[in-house]
């Protein structure tokens, strides 16, 4: 029986808001590959919650803690104060990260992540009396949250077109996606490392390398439709860095834990940043929780510069390194590394490529990518109406076929929980190719209203 519920006070993020309460989907419980919906269906979780949830719902080790803790101490404050699972935790993280990048700093969410790290790198080249490198380097298409800064150095119209100039001395490197050339790649495309070389030939000589502080990138786009850097890209951005003294980073809050088949993006390809950006899985989303991870001599430079006993970074919040988060992201690395599910993502990564690639040849099939456990399926949309087509095939998976996809624009997204069987990767795979089949035999109201 459905739940009856005033939905008229949430302002919904990112949302269609009419649309959505006009037949809202909710969720009521969740539990391993699962979530139930308020009318008792279950529904198989194709995106790991919001590319979050990578050791499955409700792990009852996560659960456990998270209980513990709440009923132990609530709350305490990092502000010249601290509490033994805030340290234990940043430990625990350090030992699962590249090599050299062995600081943590605590925020709530990949936001705050994003606008941390921004801020460190300005800081440090500060500190190091190296004024003159203001500039910021982001994407086009890239999503780095919705703070300023992460809005400013990220590439998405939607996003930004509301807040009008957001950070001054942004600029944008163009994206690597090139359908053209790489459609159906299996993995990472052939073509396009040589747009990395733009940095350097466009950007850097239109503003000087000396001005520019750090360039910041998602080693692979998730938000806007699973965009893979070609071979041999990322690698010419480090030694583009390198070259001119820009600190590298990597917003890792969908790649992180395991997304790949190993802890970082960095690891898969081989490439280390100056600082790592994450979230979500850092606590397998169950409590809110951010981090960025620096390389030693960039905190050791906060730490010279500013006198003894004095605060080295202006900076931090209320919930930095809340009790609740920090018990629940020890868990959850501890889960992540008993039951191997970084390898176990590693393990399914061809099985998943074969599944997903099933669907070149259904009906609107454009472009499908994939890498580890991500891929995007992107669809020809219908003539006058971005992104209906891929939310129809939303639509239905969930009231239909019991599967919750991922959209963005006319691109399906998924990133299953580590935890995925073979036979649930077949059902979603199955319901999309379904999904599509039916809606090429009878055309939906949007279709039809072209
Ligand atoms: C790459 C990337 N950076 C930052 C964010 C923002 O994270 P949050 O929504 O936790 O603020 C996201 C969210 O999807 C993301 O994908």
């Amino acid at each position: 029986m459905a739940h009856s519920i005033d939905t008229t006070h949430f302002w919904m993020p990112f949302t269609a808001n009419r649309q959505f309460k006009a037949r809202p989907r909710l969720l009521t419980s969740a539990k391993g590959m699962y979530y139930t919906t308020d009318d008792g269906r279950q529904i198989l979780d194709g995106t790991a919650g919001l590319w979050c949830v990578n050791a499955g719902h409700c792990h009852p080790k996560i659960v456990e803690a998270i209980a513990q803790q709440a009923a132990t101490m609530d709350f305490a404050p990092t502000f010249q104060m601290g509490h033994p699972k805030v340290f234990e935790s940043a430990s625990a993280l350090v030992k699962i990260a590249p090599e050299g990048l062995n600081r943590v700093f605590y925020c709530n969410d990949g936001s705050e992540a994003v606008d941390t790290a921004l801020k460190i790198a300005l800081a440090y080249h500060r500190m190091k009396g190296d004024s003159l490198r203001t500039r910021l380097i982001g994407r086009e298409r890239a999503y780095h949250g919705v703070g300023f800064g992460g809005v400013a150095v990220g590439g998405i119209a939607g996003n930004r077109k509301h807040l009008g100039p957001t950070l001054a001395g942004v600029d944008h490197l163009r994206h690597p996606l090139d359908i053209k050339r790489n459609a159906f790649s299996r993995g990472l495309p052939e073509n396009g490392a040589e747009i990395a070389d733009e940095f350097e030939q466009r950007l850097l000589a239109l503003h000087d390398p000396a001005t520019v502080a750090a360039l910041i990138v998602e080693p692979l786009q998730g938000s806007t439709g699973v965009i893979l850097p070609p071979k041999g890209y990322l690698q010419k951005l480090r030694s583009i860095c390198d070259r001119y003294g820009i600190l590298l980073i990597f917003d890792e809050v969908i790649t992180g834990f395991g997304r790949l088949g190993t802890a970082f993006a960095a690891d898969y390809f081989g490439v280390v940043p100056d600082m790592i950006v994450c979230a979500k899985g850092l606590t397998n989303a169950s409590v809110p929780m951010g981090a960025v991870i620096v390389r030693q001599d960039i905190h050791d430079a906060f730490m010279q510069a500013a006198p003894a006993d004095t605060i080295e970074f202006f900076h931090g919040y209320t919930y930095s390194g809340h009790p609740l988060a920090a018990a629940a992201m020890l868990a959850t690395l501890e889960v992540y590394r008993d039951e191997q599910l970084f390898e176990r993502a590693a393990a399914l990564a061809p099985y998943f490529e074969d599944a997903v690639h099933s669907l070149r040849g259904s009906p609107w099939v454009k472009d499908v990518r994939n890498l580890g456990l991500v891929a995007g399926i992107e669809l020809e949309g219908i003539p006058g109406k971005p992104s209906a087509r891929a939310f129809d095939i939303f639509q239905k998976c969930f009231w239909e076929k019991g599967v919750m996809i991922r959209t963005t624009g006319d691109i399906i997204a998924l990133s299953p929980p580590l935890i995925i069987e073979k036979g649930e990767i077949d059902r979603i795979v199955g319901a999309i190719a379904e999904s599509l089949k039916e809606l090429k035999s009878v055309p939906t109201t949007a279709e039809a209203a072209v």
